[in-house]
Order: C-alpha cells, then sequence, then structure tokens
C-alpha cells in the first residue's frame, strides 16, 4: 500500500566550496521498497545512513529529488490528493518522546490531539472523554492517567501515551522512527507486544525505523537495511540468515553473539 519507487534525496551541505558555492550531499540513493498491506516492514541501518530522511519522505514530509513515494498507487508529491491521501491514512511515532509531547499537556490533551485529527476527518463529534478512556485502556494505561502530565509517567507509560495518540485518528500505517529505542530492554519487549496487540486489533500496517536487529526478528515480516544512503538487503525476516550482504552478516553477528551470553545467564 505505501511505495517508493528510486528516490534519490540530498541536502545543501554544510561545507562551502570556494568556486561552486554550496556543495550537495547526497543522503538517498535510489531507494525503491513496497510495504504490503497488513505486514510490518523493518528499516535497519546504523546512525546517519538516511532512516529518518527516508521516513519523512515516506510521510510526506520531503519532497525526493527523484522518484515517487506511492500511497495505494496514488503519487504523495504530484498530487494534493496524494498527500492528502497520505494525511488520512498514516500515523507517526518517533524515538523521543519527551519532546513529541508537550510537557504542559496532560495526557488527556496529547491523546486529544488524534482526536482533533479524526473529527477534522471524518466530520463527527466524538465524546473525547470517553474515547480518550477507551484508547487509554487499549495501550494498557489505567484510566487515571487521564489528568498526568508526561513528568509523572515513566518513559514507556509516556511512549504508550504517543502510542494512543497515533492510533486515535484511526490510520492505517504508522510509521515508527527509532520510536523504542531510548528504553530500556524489558520495556522495549513489553512495549513490542502491545504494537503486535494493537496490529492485529486494529488491521494496521507498520513501518518500524530502527538501529537495533533484535526488534526487527521480533516485530517483522520483511526488513531492509540501509548502508549510507543505499539498500544493501530487503528480504523476508525469516530469510535473514541467507543474507549476503556484507554489513547485514555482521549485524547478525553480533545478534548471535549476544543470544549467547542471554543463554548463559539464564
Ligand atoms: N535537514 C537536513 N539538512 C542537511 N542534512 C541532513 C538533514 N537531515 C539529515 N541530514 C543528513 O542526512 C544524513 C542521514 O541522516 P538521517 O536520515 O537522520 O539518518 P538516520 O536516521 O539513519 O540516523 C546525515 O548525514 C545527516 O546529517
Ligand atoms: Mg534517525
Amino acid at each position: 500500500m505505501l511505495k517508493l519507487e528510486k528516490v534519490c534525496v540530498s541536502f545543501k551541505s554544510e561545507r562551502q566550496d570556494k568556486i561552486f558555492g554550496h556543495t550537495r550531499q547526497q543522503v538517498l540513493f535510489d531507494v525503491s521498497l513496497d510495504v504490503k498491506k497488513g505486514t510490518c516492514l523493518g528499516v535497519l541501518g546504523e546512525s546517519g545512513s538516511g532512516k529518518s530522511t527516508m521516513g519523512r519522505v515516506l510521510c510526506g514530509l520531503l519532497k525526493p529529488d527523484s522518484g515517487e513515494a506511492l500511497i495505494d498507487g496514488v503519487s504523495v508529491y504530484a498530487s494534493r490528493k496524494g498527500k492528502k491521501t497520505l494525511q488520512n491514512k498514516l500515523s507517526i511515532v518517533f524515538q523521543d518522546y519527551t519532546t513529541s509531547a508537550n510537557p504542559r499537556f496532560r495526557v488527556c490533551d496529547i491523546i486529544n490531539e488524534g482526536l482533533i485529527v479524526r473529527q477534522r476527518r471524518e466530520k463527527v463529534k466524538l465524546d473525547k472523554k470517553q474515547e480518550i478512556i477507551k484508547l487509554l485502556e487499549l495501550v494498557g494505561l489505567p484510566a487515571d492517567f487521564y489528568e498526568r502530565f508526561p513528568h509523572e509517567l515513566s518513559g514507556g507509560q509516556l511512549q504508550r501515551v504517543c502510542i494512543a495518540r497515533a492510533v486515535a485518528c484511526k490510520p492505517e500505517v504508522i510509521l515508527f522512527d527509532e520510536a523504542i529505542s531510548s528504553l530500556d530492554a524489558h520495556t522495549q519487549v513489553q512495549i513490542m507486544d502491545l504494537l503486535i496487540d494493537l496490529k492485529s486489533k486494529l488491521n494496521l500496517t507498520y513501518i518500524f525505523i530502527t538501529h537495533d536487529l533484535t526488534s526487527i526478528t521480533y516485530l517483522c515480516d520483511d526488513v531492509l537495511f540501509l548502508y549510507q544512503g543505499r539498500v544493501t538487503e530487503y528480504l523476508p525476516v525469516d530469510k535473514i540468515g541467507q543474507t549476503k550482504d556484507e554489513y547485514a552478516r555482521k549485524l547478525l553477528e553480533s545478534i548471535v553473539v549476544f543470544d549467547v551470553q542471554e543463554e548463559e545467564a539464564v
């Protein structure tokens, strides 16, 4: 349902060339992908490999130099219709829940941001309080968190609130950009279990951006490796062991070591 076709992106580089002025730094090179409805695509790459830039192209926030982003076959950047379709269908959850949630907003106000979007789109009047309590329950938080402020929640709880906000607008696709990366390992697993649960309950499609291979194997159907702005591997997660890509192999080896250590600890 969501596609990229040969997307290239470059930014004006900081360095000034004496003769040519600003040079451009290319960040994405011919990136193509195809996210099927109801699946989860994992995007894996080290810091600076272009994951967030790719995410921004997918969300309609950054027009590529060349190439296409498509939602249900409609080009996102070529027409207003494409962007509108995307806005109606896609939600985003970022890594930094502390800055993505306004510290002066209460939990109910944060979740309400998503409801406002839905209300505008569906042109219905929602019983906000009832909806918010339902959403809190859906993400595994007690109803009495309603009036709390972000600083009164743990990182995991606040990320649950951000997830509630993302599903409040009834999206079909959610893009997670390092959404669990700054949580501790135990909380990460709890949030991933929540995401798996929500995905099947609400028929969602996910794009899950991360630098951590473990979460990909836990959550995703397909995985795309991004290395210095290029797709170096793109395959089903259960075939991941067969990858010939050097960077992917290196990551896989590191995870094997990790597994062994865990077994020893038990
Ligand atoms: N708005 C921007 N202007 C200039 N350079 C940028 C901008 N956004 C990202 N970059 C550069 O693009 C590269 C990829 O960044 P990013 O997509 O954030 O990578 P990742 O999310 O994988 O860490 C980095 O070298 C970064 O400095
Ligand atoms: Mg990033």
